[in-house]
């Protein structure tokens, strides 16, 4: 999977031929992307040719029943990294410069909290308009980057500045963006994995045993690190989270596949386990469905024990992360359990938390930190707190012992 994500918008200028090619740049830098098409956009590209080469559905329409009901279009403005316009038209620049929100690429670029990269294209007197410099100074001041137009012929016969810039610019544009944005990040240049979800352990091709884990605080966890510039790979049981944006994402089904992930993707320099591993598993998974049989009613199950993925990774060796968290979920006496988790599964924190109410699938979590310095407890807070706190508490252990 992509490590960064773009959502990115088509406006309606010749231009937006170049889309396809722009789409598949990106791909070659490693960057998704999903599409926002304009109107006028899908006279110059069709949405069939940018859903082949996405494999994702091409976004067109502001009250669309079907896309809003699987992502709003809210969601939808930051479901990526940054949100990239290109080709930028006089129009969109003039709507998002005004405040103008009338269909679902100028809502979208209201909406989001993402950084915002446009790639203008446009004639050339289009272009040196006192309204198009005006509109463009005022999205300048409100933050957003730019890149191009460049100068040459244009389709309309005339030469000059107005073009857009080459996709492979555009890549590279993107790249040395995120390059520095990451400069002073804190965990720039470390590797993270991070479990989350619960496992599932089949015993035929359609049943299976499994709990309640909804992979909220695991997949916080891994953005708040990947916010915090980390490289990071989030190997997730089944859940119905989206990917996250900017992460590497995994998906697995049983315990067993988690712990192949999690080697794969080692070296790193953090792991944390987030994740609600089943502990047993069937000894045997039948290859059919498995049914009633004379008058055997309730056939009996036998269970084995599953790998430990956290005592596995957190054994000493040469690949081992120099971080390795566990969490534990304890209905009592929270402390005295965690403390013993540390040294049991060898790990050198525990994230412990009370799960005596509904913190299981729930959004908020009370955490107790067990480190061999000792302990302290955080407040009740949003998962997506926690999570950032303890990203925090990660950069502030690698300023203090950064080998
Ligand atoms: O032993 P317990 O399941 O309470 O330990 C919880 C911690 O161990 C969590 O970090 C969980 O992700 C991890 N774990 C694991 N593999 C298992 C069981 C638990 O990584 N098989």
């Amino acid at each position: 999977m992509s490590l960064k994500r773009v959502l990115l918008i088509v406006g309606g200028g010749i231009s937006a031929y170049k889309a396809p090619e722009l789409v598949r740049a990106l791909d070659k830098h490693g960057i998704g992307c999903r599409v926002i098409l304009t109107q006028a956009g899908s006279q110059f590209v069709t949405p069939l040719t940018l859903a082949s080469l996405t494999k994702d559905d091409v976004h067109q329409e502001l009250f669309n029943l079907t896309h809003e009901a699987k992502m709003g279009h809210i969601e939808l403005s930051r479901s990526a990294d940054l949100v990239l316009v290109a080709p930028a038209t006089a129009d969109l620049i003039g709507k998002v410069a005004n405040g103008l929100a009338n269909d679902l690429a100028s809502t979208a670029l209201l909406a989001t909290d993402k950084p915002v990269l446009m790639a203008p294209a446009m004639n050339v007197r289009m272009w040196e308009h006192p309204a198009v410099q005006r509109n463009l100074a005022t999205l300048r001041a409100d933050g957003v980057h730019f890149i191009g137009p460049d100068e040459g012929a244009m389709a309309c016969g005339e030469y000059g500045l107005g073009r857009m810039a080459e996709p492979e610019a555009i890549a590279t544009a993107l790249e040395a963006f995120w390059y520095k944005a990451s400069a002073d990040k804190p965990l720039r240049g470390k590797r993270a994995v991070v479990t989350a979800g619960p496992t599932l352990e089949a015993f035929d091709p359609i049943r299976f045993l499994s709990n309640r884990s909804s992979g909220k605080q695991g997949y916080a966890i891994a953005h708040a690190l990947a916010e915090a510039g980390a490289v990071v790979t989030l190997v997730s049981g089944p859940t119905a989270l989206n990917d996250v944006p900017g992460v590497s994402m995994v998906r697995v089904e049983s315990a067993r596949e988690m712990l192949a992930a999690c080697q794969s993707a080692l070296p790193a320099d953090i792991f944390v386990a987030v994740a609600a591993v089943a502990d047993w598993r069937p000894e045997t998974r039948a290859d059919v469905k498995l049914k009633l049989k004379g008058d055997v009613k309730a056939p009996a199950m036998t269970l084995v024990e599953n790998p430990d993925i956290l005592a596995t990774i957190a054994q000493p060796g040469p690949k081992r992360p120099k971080l390795v968290i566990g969490f534990a979920a304890e209905t009592h006496e929270v402390l005295a359990y965690a403390t013993a988790k540390r040294t049991k599964k060898g790990c050198d924190w525990v994230v412990a938390n009370d799960v005596s109410g509904d913190v299981m699938g729930g959004e908020s979590n009370r955490i107790l930190l067990v480190t061999a310095e000792g302990h302290q407890s955080w407040p009740e807070a949003p998962k997506t707190q926690i999570a950032v706190r303890l990203a925090e508490a990660i950069s502030a252990h690698f300023k203090t012992s950064p080998a």
